[in-house]
């Protein structure tokens, strides 16, 4: 449901605009210069989603694919060797090696630059080391990790080996968020921020399965620290591999508290439960309340946040809010869902002035990328290059960038970045155990 070009064009115009967009940029490959030789370990759902993204960045070459399982092995390699075979890169085609052991891969790669890590989150910290340490880039898809522990060693083995590390909290490398923060911050549209609102909301969905053809043998599983092919396809549910769905979904949009309050929170408090599965060991639906120090006009003060993640129903999909005593905002990475409402009084900068302002929720507000289409012309640049990538994308894009200009502090989400993430998001479980808030008992609710 992303806003097409031609959406996006439109709104320009009803915002406008006298921006004129050259067609020269679509279609362009993103990045250019030097070669820069990946690996994909990890080639299950998300390694497929990277895969094609960084076929669509001008001169990242895979080199290999890493997988345990020979059904990622075959579909991922196949792909790949397809499409450079397409494009006319015959010889790239035929040097992409496949592994099943990431270590004979480091072993046997002499050239890699970078690998991209998109297996499950508990062998993040083994696979991001053992790289780095062989002295190559890394990519790792969030979480960091399932453990603070583990977070921290990532942390610790990229400032030893002083190889770049991004951790795939994408948002950070959105356009459409980065101006989000812009409005806030320089354009104080929303005034002094008190609260933020996340959510991702999914119906009931059911557990995956495996072609029959496609088992692993259980000696392999074995060796790979997996109990059986169900705990290996639905690893998220299960404690030993994952921090749950609050991990899983929670940690994009909680990273974005922190980025946009520039703080880390003081306080959370939170309730799961795992009673509505009966097959799936963690808590499916979360609900979470933190307390953020929140510093407007050299005056700090509190901000607070609520969060959500539900497995159980998807009535309102994925945002997040941020409101003040001068506005909200909401964003998403669908920027269908991008929206300013402001509140009575508030005056809102020139440019903001004259959008054509749709009903939402009763009230009219302001189609975001229409307003940041009339900012300025690098913005509205900025927005259409990003309406035709994929949400990840610009998050490879910036790493390569960086990776290519051998320049750490171009990096949109360092480790350290992501570590604070990490605490916030996973302190949250200590926080459902812990309980806490008042425990009713039937007596009292009789007068
Ligand atoms: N940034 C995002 O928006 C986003 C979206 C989805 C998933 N993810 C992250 O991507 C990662 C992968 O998720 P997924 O949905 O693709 O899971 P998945 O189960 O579909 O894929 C995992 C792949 O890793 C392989 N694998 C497992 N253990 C391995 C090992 N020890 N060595 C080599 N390969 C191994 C599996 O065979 C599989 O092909 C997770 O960390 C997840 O949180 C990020």
């Amino acid at each position: 449901m992303a806003m097409t070009r031609r959406e996006f064009v439109q709104s320009m115009a009803a915002a406008g605009t006298g921006v004129v967009l050259s067609n020269s940029v679509f279609g362009q490959a993103a990045g250019g210069g030097d070669e820069i030789n990946v690996a994909l370990l990890g080639a299950g759902t998300q390694g497929r989603v990277l895969m094609g993204d960084c076929m669509n960045i001008e001169g990242i070459r895979f080199r290999a694919v890493c997988d345990i399982w020979n059904y990622s092995q075959r579909y991922a390699s196949r792909r790949m060797k397809a499409q450079y075979k397409r494009a006319g890169k015959v010889d790239w085609a035929n040097t992409i090696n496949v592994y099943e052991d990431y270590r004979e891969m480091l072993d046997k790669e002499k050239d890699l630059d970078a690998v991209i890590v998109a297996t499950p989150d508990f062998v993040h910290a083994e696979h991001a080391i053992a790289c780095a340490e062989a002295g190559r880039h890394v990519y790792c898809e969030k979480e960091m990790s399932n453990t603070l522990e583990n977070a921290r060693k990532m942390v610790e083995a990229q400032r030893k080996t002083g190889k770049l590390m991004q951790i795939g909290h994408q948002r950070r490398s959105n356009p459409v968020y980065q101006y989000a923060l812009e409005l806030i911050k320089d354009d104080d549209v929303c005034g002094r921020l008190t609260n933020c609102y996340g959510q991702w909301n999914r119906g009931v969905q059911p557990l995956l399965e495996w072609p029959e053809r496609y088992v692993i043998p259980p000696e392999t599983l074995k060796k790979y620290g997996y109990e059986s092919m169900e705990q290996f396809r639905n690893w998220r549910w299960y404690r030993k591999y994952s921090a749950g769905p609050i991990a899983d979904l929670g940690s994009h949009q909680i990273d974005i508290f922190s980025w946009f309050l520039h703080s880390d929170p003081t306080q959370v408090v939170a309730m799961g439960g795992s009673d509505y599965f009966e097959d799936r060991e963690w808590y499916e639906d979360v609900l979470t309340l933190y307390q953020y120090p929140y510093t407007y006009k050299g005056k700090t003060g509190t901000a607070r946040a609520f969060y959500q993640i539900l497995n159980t129903n998807s009535y309102g999909h994925y945002f997040e809010r941020f409101s003040g005593d001068g506005g909200a905002l909401t964003i998403s990475e669908n920027p269908k869902k991008c929206f300013y409402v402001s509140e009575p009084g508030k005056e809102l900068p020139e440019w903001l002035q004259g959008v054509e302002p749709v009903q939402q929720g009763g009230k009219p507000a302001i189609p975001l990328l229409a307003g940041i289409a009339k900012k300025n012309e690098a913005a509205a640049k900025a927005m259409e290059m990003a309406m035709e990538k994929n949400v990840h994308q610009m998050h490879l894009e910036n790493f390569f960038e960086a990776v290519r200009a051998g320049d750490a502090s171009k990096l949109s989400c360092p480790p350290e970045e992501a570590y604070k993430t990490a605490v916030a998001v996973l302190q949250v479980i200590p926080a459902v155990e812990a309980g806490g808030g008042v425990t009713f008992k039937p007596e009292d609710f009789k007068a």
